[in-house]
């Protein structure tokens, strides 16, 4: 877990991604992602991200990173908005992502140390072949991969393996900042903890700020200093990691904890359990007002009428829920 100070170095104010998607002959209608997001991460700070899939965990990284033009909302970036081309071009040196998928997003016919040099060469990061070569052992001595896998391909490796190499590829630009979009999901949980204890150390050594993303709590729990839970393209709830992990409060993320289960009997009991019932709603039939209702066991008259405010209910705790008193 990072030291922070508290400084943010990421802000995010309103934040919207809609997309324009058919929904017949010449009609769209507007599918929306993510929907008046905020929250800020400071320097060396871990934000996990949490929701089932579908809720548009990605689609926030995606559009932090400026992949996406958001719809409205600003992006702050070291006390600056990210407007201009100039400020993305600028922000893109300092950000980067890691993504979900360790066999899609490498080049099966590339040898590691091509996999890696290959931003060192866009961005012209090295004066000759031997700084170019150092360096690249560098980034791979990071990850745990030493320099006989070098010259061997990415096909060659296990799913872990790869996501080491993936990793090494976005350290090559010195990032401050990276968005790990659910990098553990695709292995097997034997290694997860292995990989994420990477991060960790990575994020000590290199003094790096992280948006962790995952579908699961539990995942992000350790490596997390806070964590935001999101459904429907909304934020539902935001503490420390261990206050959300031991003090839910929102009816959505009690479900989540309650999926999993908890060894100290006193802990299960203030959560409540919440089991489920139903599938997340399409985001372009949103339902009213709050948009877990449809699923919520409290849910009442006033839940269908009225969004209900994201309101911060104790030091550093935010919940958006009518009836927390009820809940709780
Ligand atoms: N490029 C896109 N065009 C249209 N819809 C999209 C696009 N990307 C994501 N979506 C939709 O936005 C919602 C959120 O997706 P996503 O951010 O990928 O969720 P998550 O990462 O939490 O699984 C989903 O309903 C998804 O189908
Ligand atoms: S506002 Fe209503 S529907 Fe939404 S989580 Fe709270 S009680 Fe459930
Ligand atoms: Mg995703």
């Amino acid at each position: 877990m990072g030291d922070s100070n508290e400084k943010n170095l990421v802000e995010i104010k309103h934040l919207k991604e809609y997309f324009n998607v058919n929904v017949g002959f010449f009609k769209t209608r507007p599918l929306k992602a993510v929907d008046d997001v905020s929250f800020s991460i400071k320097k060396g700070e871990t934000l996990g991200l949490v929701g089932e899939s579908g809720c548009g965990k990605t689609t926030v990284g995606r559009t932090i990173l400026n992949l996406y033009k958001p719809t409205a909302g600003e992006i702050w970036y070291d006390g600056k908005l990210i407007k201009t081309n100039e400020d993305i071009k600028e922000f893109r040196k300092k950000a980067t992502m890691v993504f979900q998928d360790p066999y899609s997003s490498l080049n099966p016919r590339m040898t590691v140390s091509d996999i890696i040099g290959e931003p060192l060469d866009i961005h012209n990061m090295y004066k000759t072949k031997e700084e170019r070569r150092e360096r690249i052992l560098e980034l791979m001595s990071y990850v745990g991969l030493n320099s006989e896998h070098a010259s061997r391909y990415a096909h060659e490796f296990s799913g872990g393996q790869r996501q080491r190499i993936g990793i090494a590829r976005s350290l090559a630009v010195n990032p401050e900042f990276i968005v790990c979009d659910e990098p553990v999901s695709a292995l097997d949980v034997s290694i997860q903890a292995q990989v994420i204890n990477m991060f960790d150390e990575l994020q000590d050594k290199l003094g790096l700020t992280y948006l962790f993303i995952a579908h699961d709590l539990l995942v992000v729990r350790h490596i997390s200093d806070r964590i935001a839970v999101m459904y429907l393209g909304k934020m539902v709830e935001l503490a420390d990691a261990e206050e959300i992990y031991k003090n839910p409060l929102h009816p959505y993320s009690k479900s989540l904890l309650s999926a999993v289960p908890v060894p100290d009997p006193k802990i299960a009991r203030a959560n409540k359990r919440i089991v489920l019932s139903g599938d997340i709603p399409s985001p372009l039939n949103a339902p009213s007002g709050c948009p877990f209702r449809t699923r919520c066991p409290y849910a009442d008259e006033q839940c269908s009428c009225s969004m209900p405010e994201f309101k911060e209910v104790s030091k550093g705790h935010f919940v958006a829920c009518h009836h927390m008193e009820n809940v709780n």
